[in-house]
């Protein structure tokens, strides 16, 4: 009987394989241009952390989570997000204490959300983030927004939309908070069960609600920016300002609260812009400023700011904008014409590989044409030949498999040769990609 995944899995493999490889690339290396740290966590916590900071009213918390008793009877969860884990670590190992703050960390990974799969929502997920922990600044806030704009625009991604809020400090929370149980007084006997549920614990969840008649009333529900005191719309006027002397447009969204009970003041996300075959498949990735979060969770009162991106979001765009990227074969494929070159080629292709070259070789003879067809299906840039012939005359025949040109390269100056031809197939791969876009 054939196994099938698990609801909301999926193997990735072959193309995809290779965004996924690429997109974690660029988050590295952007991460390190803005000098975020890695950190890897744990993917199970106790349950009780998730609890306490992602919050008992939110939708990730009340119905998402991959809890269970261990055999031991704890009860454990595998993390339907990162932040709440890196505070956990933060405090388990003091990682505060002789840090010269803010602790900037970056991390890479699975999460685990037991949600309705669809386009771009799975029930296993990878994020990449960042969270930037103490001396908190507008310019640590607009920085962790064009951290994730960075990355995106990296991606070839043409057209991004970033929109903005701020939830306030606590005191305009609060009297926000009154103001929506005001309004939904009237409303909540007519609105769904989870929204019954949210008036009680936390109203500015209904505002979430995905219920397209609870959407209707939601409409005329006050609007947060009308609660905020003075110093958090400056505050939010200093991070977009900021944002746009970089060259980052950002618009405020009025019902931007995000899924996470731990935020405070900032909060933002990154949307696709649908252009053609770029279709939107939800928030990209999102994030915001967190005051009490890491007290919460047993440490000192620092502030922190943090975004994640969903990878497997950035992997489907990236097969739509970049689907002519070839860059995910080897750039030689080593092929003999007998058993006894095909034994010799081994100890070849490792001289190649010493050189930073990367080299799949044809294990058995097989006639030309089917080799390199292989070759072809394998995207190697280069198919190296050595045939008795060449053996004689102490070289190796290479070719390009993109112009069908061959060259005959003398053994003794191949690694050289080899890295030349390499580097001008690159040059013209680039190229071709810059007029294609
Ligand atoms: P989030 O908005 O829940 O924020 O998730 C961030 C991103 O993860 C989303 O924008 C989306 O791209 C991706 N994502 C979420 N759920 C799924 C899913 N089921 N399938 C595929 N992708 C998904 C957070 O998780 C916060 N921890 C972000 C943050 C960091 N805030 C402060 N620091």
């Amino acid at each position: 009987m054939e196994i099938n995944p698990v609801k909301g899995t999926h193997d990735i493999f072959d193309k995809e394989a290779h965004s996924y490889r690429k997109i974690e690339m660029i988050c590295r290396y952007v991460a390190d241009l803005y000098n975020y740290q890695e950190i890897r966590t744990p993917v199970m916590e106790h349950t009780n952390l998730f609890i306490r900071s992602v919050g008992e009213s939110s939708d990730i918390v009340s119905k998402e989570m991959y809890t269970f008793e261990d055999k031991a009877g704890r009860s454990i969860t595998l993390r339907p997000e990162f932040t709440a884990g890196i505070m956990r670590s933060i405090v388990s190992n003091k990682l505060y204490a002789n840090a010269d703050l803010p602790l900037k960390l970056f991390y890479l990974g699975p999460c685990f959300r037991y949600e309705r799969p669809q386009a771009g929502r799975y029930r296993q997920f990878n994020q990449f983030g960042i969270e930037a922990i103490g001396e908190p600044s507008y310019q640590l806030d607009a920085e962790a927004i064009a951290v994730g704009h960075r990355i995106l625009i990296s991606l070839g991604i043409p057209k991004i939309k970033v929109v903005v809020n701020s939830l306030g400090d606590e005191e305009s929370r609060a009297r926000y908070r009154e103001a929506l149980k005001a309004y939904f007084k009237d409303h909540i006997e007519n609105m769904c069960s989870d929204c019954k549920r949210r008036y009680e614990v936390n109203p500015l969840r209904i505002l979430d609600c995905k219920v397209p008649e609870d959407i209707e009333i939601v409409k005329g529900a006050p609007k947060l920016h009308d609660f905020l005191s003075p110093e958090s719309k400056i505050y939010l006027d200093s991070v977009i300002a900021a944002l746009d002397e970089i060259g980052i447009e950002a618009e405020i969204d009025d019902n931007l609260v995000r899924g996470l009970d731990y935020y405070t003041g900032v909060v933002f996300e990154y949307h696709v812009v649908e252009d053609g075959e770029i279709k939107d498949v939800g928030a990209l990735g999102g994030g915001g400023h967190y005051g009490k979060l890491l007290k919460e969770v047993g440490g000192p009162d620092l502030e922190g700011i943090g975004m994640a991106l969903g990878i497997e979001r950035l992997a489907l765009i990236d097969q739509v904008v970049n689907k002519n990227d070839v860059l995910n074969g080897p750039d030689f494929y080593l092929i003999g014409m007998s058993d006894e070159i095909i034994e010799k080629n081994f100890s070849l292709a490792d001289i190649i590989r010493s050189e930073g070259m990367s080299v799949d070789c044809a294990y058995h003879v097989k006639s030309l044409k089917s080799v390199f067809k292989v070759a072809e299906r394998k995207r190697a840039k280069f198919a190296i030949i050595v045939g008795e012939d060449e053996i004689e005359k102490r070289q190796i025949k290479v070719k390009n498999l993109q112009t069908q040109e061959q060259t005959d390269v003398k053994l003794d100056d191949m690694a050289l040769v080899l890295r030349s031809m390499l580097n001008e197939y690159m040059e013209a791969f680039y190229a071709s990609q810059v007029e294609m876009k």
